[in-house]
């Protein structure tokens, strides 16, 4: 299938590490440390880029735990795959919408600024939904409100300038349709944090 965000961000794979700030990594660092990452855990970066989160996730989940990250941008992944060559990460070239992992694979899923992004989010959750363990979360972040983040959609323009979070109460229903329970959405200046639970 083709997704015209594949050949946007193979172009931007090697200047994105640059996009982070300082504050940007603590912010993130900070986020993770509330997200009930555990020991030991199997974490799934869903449209990890190039991988500015696996090496919080890598530490907090230890040696038993293992990271994947997943992004359909070639380029972005072997960027990823070149940032972290570490034993308990690993990068796979695939589409959220169509995984290529076993039912109940993972004990959390962490989708940070790459929802919007996603096509079809609804089959998306579909898929993030199969792939967790009962009783495991998605966890769904930007380090910017959903109108702050449309802002910067547009001003960024190309194949992303319409990308959106849909609205709490639709979001709520997409979750919910994917089969996801307790969905908790925080929307503020400087964070969008959406958590729900696998009912499996
Ligand atoms: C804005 S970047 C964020 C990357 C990374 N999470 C970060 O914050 O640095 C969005 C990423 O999502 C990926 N992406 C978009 N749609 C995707 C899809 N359907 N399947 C897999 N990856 C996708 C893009 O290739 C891109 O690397």
């Amino acid at each position: 299938m083709h997704d015209k965000h594949q050949a946007f961000f193979d172009k931007l794979a090697e200047e994105w590490d640059y996009t982070f700030t300082a504050e940007d990594l603590d912010r993130l660092r900070h986020l993770v440390g509330k997200i009930g990452v555990t020991e030991g855990m199997h974490i799934l970066d869903l449209g990890c880029g190039t991988g500015i989160l696996f090496d919080m996730l890598r530490r907090a989940v230890g040696e038993s735990g293992f990271v994947t990250g997943v992004d359909f941008s070639f380029e972005m992944a072997q960027k990823a795959r070149r940032n972290f060559p570490f034993p308990n990460v690993s990068v796979v070239d695939a589409d959220a919408t169509a995984l290529p992992f076993a039912d109940s694979s993972f004990d959390m899923i962490v989708a940070f600024a790459s929802f919007p992004h996603f096509s079809n989010q609804q089959r998306a959750l579909d898929e993030a939904h199969r792939v967790l363990k009962a009783n495991s979360k998605i966890n769904i972040i930007q380090l910017e409100s959903t109108k702050e983040m449309v802002e910067i959609h547009h001003k960024v323009g190309g194949a992303v300038t319409d990308d959106d979070i849909p609205s709490e109460e639709t979001l709520r229903e997409m979750l919910q349709k994917s089969k996801f329970v307790n969905e908790q959405i925080e929307d503020h200046p400087g964070l969008f944090l959406a958590v729900a639970t696998n009912s499996k």
